[in-house]
């Protein structure tokens, strides 16, 4: 297709419009066209978009100082961040717990993969190097993140290139890889890391990933109680680090500041992205347990890794700026009763025929869509219903996001709705609008 881009766009196939303006929950394209951005484009946006304040204060950064290195210099902006992190997090990561900035969020899982293993190297326990995790899990797009994340799909390409450290059962009681309903399970799929571990070396393994809520790859999939705190239990018992990937589930987005607060687990590593700056910059965040910032400060005092634009003063200007604005406009207070609203809305939708399940915690929904409601069988892959939804959903003016996979890492189709804390109950009320449209458009019948 002739093209007279010189971007190298994600789907040679698809067309892009240009954004130009972001006003609350809604994107402006060139042509004037207003879409609900009710994905927050990719579960990204908490505070709306286009809210000035940030933009001011990003400029006042990078008219005092754009730019300081930080083998040479830390930064005011960098240090309120790291502190203000820290404060929500759940009481194991105070009193000495450290914050490494990055660029977004497969930085933040690489920087969390090498700081496992160099954790354990400064503890005297050089055999531990490999990071579990779980199958049908996304943690980046790099490679040590696409090494322990387990999406199919995405790896697939660079199944060469990738480490086998090891994948243990998802969570996910919809479609249960044990075939076991919850409580009768004993919560298998969290025993399978016990499991795991006594097949598989365990006295090699340094950490273990996961998403507390599954985004992307299952569609907002929320582990039932107990499951966390199991995990932690066994991690600990192990001596192995728990590593919570809150880039998407963190922030706010589940109604709590992270969404492990919702259960009694306490990880030694969350990493977050995403949310924390809301999209106005390129950032993300690893927060560390005192006990793993002691054992550097304690051995060879230096974390060999690094990136150039690591805790920058423009970026972590943002998160404060985004932190502020959620402070005094009390958003995270704000996701579950919007919830409530947008659930509420939606609820019609559930005995559609189509519809699987609508899941979720806070403001990150997944809808799947079945072809067999009664046996939960997915439809082929090849029928792109995800895909469909979201253009249907489109030509109604609202922004979903789409994945296909999670049944099996090839077919199942959901798309996750993830809208801005700002939504408001008209807004709610045109998102279930638009699915109404758009499932008529793909189902008629
Ligand atoms: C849970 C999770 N981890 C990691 C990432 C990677 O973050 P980024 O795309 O900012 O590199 C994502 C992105 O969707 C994610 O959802």
């Amino acid at each position: 297709m002739p093209s007279n881009s010189a971007l190298f766009p994600r789907n040679f196939r698809k067309k892009y419009p240009i954004a130009v303006r972001g006003e609350g929950c809604w994107i402006v394209d060139k042509n004037g066209h207003r879409l609900l951005d009710a994905s927050g484009q990719a579960a990204v946006v908490s505070i709306g978009h286009g809210v000035p304040e940030i933009g001011r204060a990003m400029a006042e950064q990078s008219s005092q100082l754009a730019f300081a290195h930080t083998a040479q210099f830390h930064t005011a902006p960098a240090q309120k961040l790291a502190q203000r992190l820290l404060a929500l997090a759940p009481p194991n990561f105070r009193s000495g717990g450290r914050v490494y900035f990055t660029s977004g969020g497969s930085e933040a899982t690489e920087t969390a993969i090498k700081l496992a293993r160099q954790f354990h190297l400064e503890s005297g326990q050089s055999s531990r190097y490999r990071v579990v995790s779980r199958r049908q899990s996304y943690h980046g797009s790099t490679l040590g993140a696409m090494t322990v994340s387990g999406n199919v799909a995405r790896r697939a390409p660079y199944q060469p290139l990738l480490a086998e450290w090891g994948h243990i059962a998802p969570c996910f009681c919809y479609h249960c890889p044990f075939g076991k309903n919850f409580p009768e399970c004993g919560i298998a799929c969290a025993d399978d890391l016990d499991h795991f571990l006594d097949k598989n070396d365990a006295a090699s393994v340094a950490a273990f990933i996961f998403e507390p809520v599954v985004g992307a790859t299952l569609g907002a999939a929320v582990p039932p109680d107990g499951y966390a705190q199991r995990i932690g239990e066994i991690c600990r018992k192990r001596g192995i680090l728990l590593i919570a990937d809150e880039i998407m589930s963190g922030m706010g987005r589940t109604g709590k500041p992270f969404a492990v607060k919702h259960w009694s687990v306490e990880p030694e590593i969350i990493l977050v992205g995403k949310g924390i700056a809301s999209g106005y910059a390129p950032l993300g965040a690893v927060l560390m347990a005192p006990r793993i910032a002691d054992a550097f400060e304690r051995g060879s005092g230096a974390f060999q890794h690094g990136f150039t634009y690591q805790a920058h003063p423009v970026a972590t200007a943002a998160g404060n700026a985004v932190l502020d604005y959620i402070e005094s406009h009390n958003l995270f207070d704000r996701v579950p009763p919007a919830a409530e609203i947008l659930r509420t809305e939606l609820a019609a939708l559930q005995s559609h025929p189509h519809i699987g399940e609508i899941r979720g915690l806070g403001l990150l929904l997944g809808l799947e869509f079945v072809k067999n409601k009664a046996t939960r069988q997915p439809f082929p892959k090849v029928d792109n219903i995800a895909e469909r939804i979201h253009q249907a959903a489109i030509a109604e003016n609202v922004l979903t996001y789409p994945t296909q996979g999670c049944v099996d890492g090839v077919n199942g189709d959901h798309i996750l709705l993830a809208p801005p804390f700002t939504i408001s109950p008209s807004e709610c009320r045109v998102i279930d609008n638009a699915l109404h449209s758009a499932l008529q458009k793909v189902f008629p019948s």
